[in-house]
């Protein structure tokens, strides 16, 4: 292993091409990793910047076919929520990157890897536990926490001191993280609580309010808890979510806004913006609640919990999320069908499902003619279930 040589997770901002030089002014060899999950951006204009910095070498991997299927899909199936709003787009990017990340160290004999993040969020605990599972000898190098830089301001300095092409001028003035399963939003005005969020800090979606008046309706097929079709058509991963962002977008749906707990312990206000996955959670959970009997249904709901807690804290790759895994692909076998949302003005609404599965029988839950419930025994059931708690 080559001591001197790093590969470094390049997004193409400010931080990670200031991070370029400062690695290769301390002696290293840098090579420049860019994972592509569907954050956009112009990469052959990127890949000049980061050898202009000084990097001597550039990986560019397409990993947005994997992080469906092996990110995302997984983690619609468990039906994974942080705090209710967050769908976990950025946390479910770092493992598959750091994962990348660790394939090129080992390809290109690198003994070290490094990354953008800060020294107070969740990325850099998630990019290192990837990293010491996946490949505990190689050094974590992480250039925000240890130097002296404070603030964007310094960082520019630098830049144009080290005359690194950075461009500057068209920088939001939000921190903007974005795949193919949403986007990140949080800094500038929405630092304070009690600010709604600007118009401007939305990218993926339109404001409801201008949305169509005529509401858009989506069949999205299951096959065993993951989407495979929209409107009778089949689609593979990447596309059919892209699809629905472009249409979730357009009605407006998919904004959140909430502050959440960090693993590190301070709480952040952020906002959110996930159109496709918050189309698809809520329309695989009403497939769920047709096809999974209750007591499956309802423990379920627990493990959601946990798997949306493991995703948040880095640990993906762990002994629990497989076993997780195991379980939740064992719930969803019968989670095959078909789910008609409706999407207006922000909002969408299931409004059908069916499956070959459906446990939901007419003959017994209808007031109306051709009831088959056997009424006789409610009796008997309530006064055994009630017993233990009759009054003398
Ligand atoms: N709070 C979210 C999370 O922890 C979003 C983090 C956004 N990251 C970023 N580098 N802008 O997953």
């Amino acid at each position: 292993m080559n001591k001197n040589k790093v590969v470094l997770a390049y997004s193409g901002g400010l931080d990670t091409s200031v991070a370029v030089r400062w690695l290769a002014d301390k002696g290293y060899d840098v090579i420049a990793y860019m994972a592509d999950v569907g954050q956009g951006g112009d990469f052959q204009k990127l890949k000049k910047r980061a050898l202009s910095a000084g990097a001597s070498k550039v990986v560019i991997h397409d990993l947005k076919k994997e992080f469906a299927q092996d990110f995302v899909f997984p983690s619609l199936k468990a039906g994974a929520v942080y705090e209710s709003k967050y769908l976990l787009a950025t946390a479910l990017s770092r493992p598959i990157i750091a994962k990348g990340l660790v394939e090129v160290a080992k390809k290109e004999n690198a003994g070290s890897v490094a990354h953008g993040c800060t020294g107070k969020g969740n990325d850099q605990v998630r990019f290192e536990v990837t990293i010491m599972a996946l490949a505990p000898g190689l050094e974590i190098i992480a250039p925000l926490r240890e130097w002296s830089m404070c603030s964007r301001e310094e960082e520019i300095e630098y830049a144009k001191e080290k005359k690194i092409d950075i461009d500057v001028t068209k920088k939001s003035p939000y921190s903007l993280d974005q795949n193919i399963w949403g986007i990140s939003i949080e800094c500038g005005e929405l630092e304070d609580p009690w600010n709604e969020p600007p118009a401007n800090a939305y990218k993926m979606t339109g404001d409801p309010k201008k949305a169509p008046n005529k509401p858009t309706y989506v069949d999205i097929g299951f096959k065993n808890g993951v989407p495979v079709k929209i409107d009778g058509e089949r689609s593979s991963e990447v596309s059919l979510i892209m699809k629905l962002n472009k249409i979730g977008g357009k009605n407006g749906i998919g904004r959140t806004d909430l502050v959440e707990n960090r693993l590190i312990g301070i709480k952040s206000r952020e906002v959110y913006e996930a159109p496709a996955a918050w189309i698809l959670h809520d329309a695989h959970k009403a497939l769920e609640a047709l096809v999974l009997d209750r007591e499956l249904l309802h423990y379920k709901e627990n493990v959601s919990l946990k798997y949306a807690e493991i995703v948040y804290y880095g640990l993906w790759f762990t002994p629990l999320r497989k076993a997780l895994d195991a379980f939740i692909d064992e719930t969803q076998k019968k989670v095959t069908g078909t789910v008609k949302v409706k999407l207006l003005k922000g909002a969408v609404s299931v409004v059908g499902r069916k499956s070959p599965n459906s446990l939901y029988k007419k003959a017994m839950a209808t007031y109306e003619a051709g009831d088959k419930f056997d009424r006789t025994v409610a009796e008997g059931f309530i006064k055994v279930w009630g017993m233990p708690y009759k009054g003398d």
